[in-house]
């Protein structure tokens, strides 16, 4: 603690309350005590001044765009990591030796398959079954298999969750696709493939052929995705963490906030707008979804658009858009979409209604185009969303499981119900 805050509440009793400075020198105000001492709760719908814990995993900086894990700049990892290494530093706190990493990979290795019973899950399942769904219910179905891995109290167990979780994040996301497509899952015969590897042989065949370039686009977008501090998603794990629930549940919970169209499913949900926009005249029709965009009494918003944090150009959507020009080129793709998403994004930036709220593109505006490059199906852009985040959501969900000073999450409500009344 280094300052101090004073309130004047309405019946004039003064409360001095803790104010906390981070090491980035984002400020804090302390409330803990509010309540007891003066009877008041705060109200802050959608959370957004509200900070339920000390964190040291992620860094954003919204008005400038900053964002790095652990104190590297994404720009950094990117360019000079790849996504193992970055799982670990996310989960662990520092950069992996090469015996470190070997050691992590060795224990992903030893879960890296999922146990056929489990994958019988799907027969219960409709084929179309959108794969958020399928992800989410074989990552709560892991704490059947693996009941001596679901003791939060106990760390051994929960680092044996963590490689099981991480070990087969991939073969559920891709057996998903299988699913789908009634494609027979098969694991690849190479052991030793990235991600992004790994998930193109399982969902398109061993015999696929994965360009180097290609993977490292993948890894870079993994990069991009696995961490984003107390986000929807991550705060959902951590909230269902709080309740001391295993961290297979917790995770599976995160899937399905993730997969909310007004977060990490607007990745699907960008394509499908480029594709309406499209489909009814391309670039020529951009003024009216725009229009649609702005009119308040229209619920339509424009996918990939804004951002709770970020009041500037997301960095990572910086990112993915060299990326997607560079996909583009190399695979020799003519996408009509990727020039109705350039000039939209160009339209808006250029329009007083998205200036003046700081409405830029996301994570999510362009990554929807690299993948369909990679002949990716628009369902599965959110699942692989997933696959870079899970290692957020685990670190997150051990930090705070770490944390002695972690209570159970439990905001409070202004209740605005009937009195009581008589039958
Ligand atoms: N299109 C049109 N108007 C928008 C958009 C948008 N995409 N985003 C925000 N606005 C407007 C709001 O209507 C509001 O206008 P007002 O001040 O006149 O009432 C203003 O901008 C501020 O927006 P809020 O809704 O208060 O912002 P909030 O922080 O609550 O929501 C969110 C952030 C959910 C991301 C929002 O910008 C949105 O719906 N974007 C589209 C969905 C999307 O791309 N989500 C992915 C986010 S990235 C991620 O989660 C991985």
């Amino acid at each position: 603690m280094s300052d101090v805050a004073k309130l004047t509440m309405p019946d004039g009793k003064e409360l001095t309350l803790p104010a906390y400075t981070g090491t980035e020198q984002e400020k804090c105000l302390d409330i803990s005590a509010l309540r007891k001492e003066t009877g008041y709760v705060t109200f802050d719908p959608g959370f957004g001044n509200t900070c339920p814990a000390k964190s040291s995993i992620t860094f954003l900086n919204g008005e400038a765009g900053i964002l790095r894990y652990r104190g590297y700049s994404i720009e950094d990892l990117c360019e000079k990591s790849d996504f193992n290494a970055v799982m670990y530093l996310v989960i662990y706190g520092e950069l992996p030796t090469e015996e470190e990493l070997a050691t992590f990979l060795e224990n992903l290795q030893k879960y890296s398959e999922v146990k056929p019973q489990l994958l019988k899950l799907y027969d219960a399942l409709p084929q179309d079954t959108h794969p958020m769904i399928m992800v989410s219910s074989m990552l709560a179905g892991l704490s059947a298999h693996y009941p001596q891995f679901t003791n939060p109290q106990n760390e051994e167990e929960v680092e044996e969750a963590i490689f099981v979780a991480l070990g087969q994040i991939l073969p559920i996301v891709a057996s998903a696709y299988c699913k789908n497509n009634d494609k027979e899952f098969k694991y690849p015969s190479d052991k030793n493939l990235s991600y992004g590897a790994g998930l193109l042989k399982m969902m398109f065949g061993d015999d696929y052929e994965v360009d180097a370039d290609v993977d490292k686009i993948l890894d870079e977008l993994l990069i991009l995705h696995a961490d984003h501090e107390f986000n929807c998603s991550t705060s959902t794990a951590r909230l269902v963490g709080s309740s001391q629930a295993n961290i297979f549940a917790s995770l599976s919970a995160a899937v399905q906030a993730l997969w909310g169209p007004l977060h990490g499913g607007a990745n699907q949900k960008v394509i499908e707008m480029l594709e309406e926009i499209a489909g009814e005249g391309g670039v020529e029709a951009i003024d009216k979804f725009l229009g649609m965009a702005k009119d308040k009494s229209n619920p339509f918003r424009l996918m990939g658009f804004g951002h709770r944090v970020y009041k500037n150009y997301d960095p990572r959507a910086k990112i993915i858009k060299k990326t997607c020009d560079k996909v583009i080129e190399k695979l020799g793709v003519e996408d009509p979409l990727l020039a109705v998403a350039q000039k939209l994004e160009a339209a808006a930036l250029q329009d007083e209604y998205f200036t003046a709220r700081k409405l830029y593109p996301n994570v999510d505006f362009y990554s929807g185009i690299v993948y369909r490059a990679l002949n990716i199906p628009t369902e599965m852009y959110t699942p692989l969303f997933a696959l870079g985040r899970l290692c957020g959501w685990i670190a997150h969900w051990r930090e705070q499981n770490l944390d002695a000073g972690a209570r159970i999450g439990r905001p409070r409500q202004l209740y605005v119900g009937p009195t009581e009344r008589s039958l």
